[in-house]
């Protein structure tokens, strides 16, 4: 492409080392699209005309139709999937063809289909999201008045719902789902015509391109955007975040099979067995996708690591913007789609989470809401709850066997009832706060997210 100014070949191993088409190649429907968008404009400029620019258009298609059927030939000395199909396009057309990078370089080129590529996959992975925030309120519904233990610091703490557990969940990927979307808007914008770093002598009509390719806005400043990968960035870190999220819910799938916890099972279709030990039942799919979300934090930091460094404007090594940003998008799908399929199956074991919720210790902190009802000052409760605790684990007497006289030798603030706060029901019917677990909260919260969630899904 660049024969006239050279008088020697590139050396093959330049050529290995510099070739991006092995994994751009799968740009070519964006490429085509951003070429087809642009030929439009130099149509409407007099730059090419009318049966030049058809004969691109019935090229351009021919083109996607042969890498679609696997008869394209991709040439490694062709560098990347520009230049792939800018070569094929003029060996089948001829002139036509050569005048089609007429006021484009490949670096407004690239960060063009970049955008196309992101702005697709985000709106899929959006959708992905959706399905996996539907199938955890699914099994929120399945299982609604299953009880267990919330945990701090994995000791047990308090008792709440199973669904409100997997709830916590929805509203992570809400606002996954939330960032996807105003990452879109900032994908969202038309680069070409910045040409390979400042616009062209040619001017083309961009609003018309922007409009074509139906994007909103169109770059203000040429330097930037042939240089900017803000967007690849932000797409990155936001793929990562949605990672920590399935790789947390995966650390409590791997626990509650654990026959120590054994509150859920999962489907022998998402479990594998040993080799070794037959008695196996091995969480894979939540191990692999918390292993998983350790590449995804890799993709992110190589971008930031290349960037980090590079002086205006567009330096080759942007080039090394792809692999991580399609490695994450192909990574966090399949562990979307898998971990949505996963959840569909699971189904909680909801004698062990109640038997779990038994000890008499998760309800401490309601004994020392009571005593701050009788007027005990909070602090002051506190301490008597935790002599009392201390006087459970000495004498092996739970709080519920625990005799009335016994408690007001603590503090004669004890009320009579004091042994009825002692059923978890009794507890959970009494966190009736706004985003508190009482079984009312938690019904109207699986309704509102069947609300929000249920329409789109419907086709
Ligand atoms: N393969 C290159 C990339 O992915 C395309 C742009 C090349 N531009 C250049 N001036 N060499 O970034």
């Amino acid at each position: 492409m660049w024969k006239g100014r050279f008088d020697t070949e590139t050396s093959g191993l330049l050529q290995r080392f510099s070739e991006s088409v092995s994994f751009d190649w799968r740009l070519y429907p964006y490429d085509i699209q951003g070429s087809l968008a642009h030929a439009e404009a130099l149509l409407a400029a007099g730059i090419l005309p009318a049966e030049e620019h058809a004969e691109i258009g019935r090229g351009l298609r021919e083109i996607q139709q042969e890498i679609e059927a696997g008869t394209f030939e991709f040439r490694e000395d062709l560098e990347d999937i520009h230049m792939n199909i800018e070569s094929a396009l003029t060996q089948k057309i001829g002139a036509a063809g050569a005048r089609l990078h007429t006021a484009r370089s490949r670096n407004d080129q690239v960060a063009l289909d970049v955008r196309l590529f992101c702005r697709h996959e985000v709106t899929v992975i959006m959708e992905l999201v959706k399905e996996l925030q539907w199938a955890l309120v699914e099994c929120a519904k399945r299982h609604e008045g299953a009880v267990i233990p919330g945990y701090t610091h994995l000791q047990r703490g308090q008792p709440v719902l199973f669904a409100h557990h997997l709830l916590a969940y929805v509203e992570m990927l809400e606002r996954d789902r939330g960032r996807l979307g105003d990452g879109r808007e900032r994908i969202n914008v038309m680069p070409l015509g910045s040409g390979a770093l400042a616009g062209s002598t040619i001017v083309l009509d961009r609003e018309l391109v922007a409009r074509l390719l139906e994007f909103p806005r169109v770059t203000r400043n040429s330097m930037d955007a042939v240089s900017d990968r803000d967007f690849i960035a932000e797409t990155l870190f936001t793929l990562a975040l949605v990672g920590t999220h399935l790789s947390r819910l995966s650390e409590d799938i791997v626990l509650w099979v654990s026959a120590e916890f054994g509150f859920v099972e999962l489907s022998d279709a998402h479990t594998t067995g040993s080799s070794l030990m037959p008695q196996k039942k091995n969480p894979d799919i939540a191990e692999l996708t918390r292993g998983k979300t350790g590449r995804l934090y890799g993709n992110l930091m190589s971008l930031l690591t290349t960037l980090k460094g590079l002086p205006m404007t567009y330096n080759r090594d942007l080039q090394e913007d792809k692999e991580p940003l399609f490695d994450s998008i192909d990574t966090i799908k399949m562990c979307l789609r898998i971990n949505a399929e996963m959840i569909g199956a699971m189904k909680v074991r909801e004698d062990r989470t109640r038997a779990a919720t038994g000890d008499p210790f998760l309800l401490a902190t309601d004994l020392a809401d009571h005593l701050v009802l009788q007027g005990v000052p909070f602090r002051q409760a506190h301490e008597v709850i935790g002599r009392l605790t201390a006087h459970s684990l000495k004498t092996g007497v739970s709080f519920q066997d625990i005799p009335l006289e016994t408690y007001r030798e603590f503090s004669p603030a004890f009320g009579d009832s004091v042994h009825d706060l002692l059923d978890v029901d009794t507890a959970l019917r009494a966190r009736g706060g706004i985003g508190a677990p009482s079984p009312d909260n938690v019904r109207a919260e699986i309704e509102r997210w069947d609300e929000t969630l249920r329409p789109a899904l419907t086709p």
